[in-house]
């Protein structure tokens, strides 16, 4: 049997659920804390910790990605490689790659000042969104309503680390106050969910108090969210989606998913399938 690494640096719900999937399962593995070991990136022996097969599951995202670029060089396979996670990992990549593969997605503009964002804000329309380019449970998602509050919220950009002036502006979607998030684990969706507002927040996302509600895994939903997993690659995803009259769009698909609100409100076994789908990718 494959030795398999639960690779982490915050231990969530999530890397305590996949411990014991992994224990019930008689599986042999050990968890990697990626704070206590080190790469030797100049020859080929990996680190001691390190078997056969890596499940990534860092916070951090630059530090997931960087040990998965490491490791991969080793030849050991990581869930999910290094150029899924590059793609999930960013939105301007992730639209781009929607575009490609003709995934219904907002419409989306990108512009690297203050002044040319207001352009592409003005062309675009408001209300609109101002997304950062890396980043996850809805942080600096800002909601913006006009001129005048795009103003202020770029300003604050202005101020920050570099990344944050990649202006990543999208059309507000008119979708019901909910979202839906589809779980991929390589050929198989096995749930969805609903994440419905239930706060004065305007999004949905379960860090900021959306509730979980079971979703029906429709034909529609579920070739939509393979699709998105397959032009990234395949893997394990949590893809994003929101209704908009009557249809699907994506406007995100994420590596290294959360799942500790998901099993809980529908029983489904996530943790379980990923640690079966990681032994069989280490055997491939
Ligand atoms: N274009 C949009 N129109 C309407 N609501 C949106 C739009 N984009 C995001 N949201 C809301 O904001 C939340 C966070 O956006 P998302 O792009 O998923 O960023 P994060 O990576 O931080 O989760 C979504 O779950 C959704 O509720
Ligand atoms: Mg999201």
């Amino acid at each position: 049997m494959p030795k398999l690494n639960i690779l982490f640096d915050h231990m969530r719900w999530e890397e305590k659920a996949l411990y014991t999937a992994c224990e019930k399962k008689g599986v042999d593995f050990s968890l990697v804390d990626a704070e206590k070991i080190f790469f030797d990136l100049t020859s080929n022996s990996k680190p001691k910790e390190i078997g056969d097969v890596v499940v990534q599951r860092c916070v951090g995202h630059f530090r997931g990605m960087h040990a998965t670029a490491a490791l991969e060089s080793y030849g050991v396979p990581v869930i999910n490689r290094y150029s899924t996670a590059e793609l999930c990992g960013n939105k301007v990549l992730n639209t781009l790659i929607f575009k490609r593969h003709g995934i219904p997605t907002p419409r989306t503009y990108m512009a690297f000042t203050v002044d040319s964002t207001l352009d592409a804000l003005q062309e675009l329309g408001y209300p609109a969104i101002l997304k950062p380019v890396v980043g996850s449970w809805g942080r600096l998602v800002s909601l913006l309503n006009d001129r005048t509050s795009a103003t202020v919220a770029l300003e604050h950009r202005e101020m920050m680390f570099p990344l944050y002036q990649i202006y990543y502006a999208q059309e507000m979607v008119k979708r019901p106050p909910r979202d839906l998030r589809v779980f991929v684990i390589g050929d198989d969706v096995p749930v969805a969910i609903y994440r419905v507002i239930t706060t004065d927040d305007w999004r949905s996302n379960t860090a900021r108090g959306g509730r979980v509600e079971r979703c029906p895994v429709t034909d529609e939903l579920r070739e939509l969210a393979l699709k998105a997993a397959n032009a990234v690659g395949g893997g394990v995803f949590g893809v994003d989606m929101m209704e908009e009259d009557g249809r699907l769009v994506v406007h995100e698909i994420n590596s290294t998913v959360e799942f500790k609100n998901t099993v809980p409100a529908t029983g489904v076994d996530i943790p379980g399938m990923i640690i079966d789908y990681a032994l069989r990718e280490a055997k491939r």
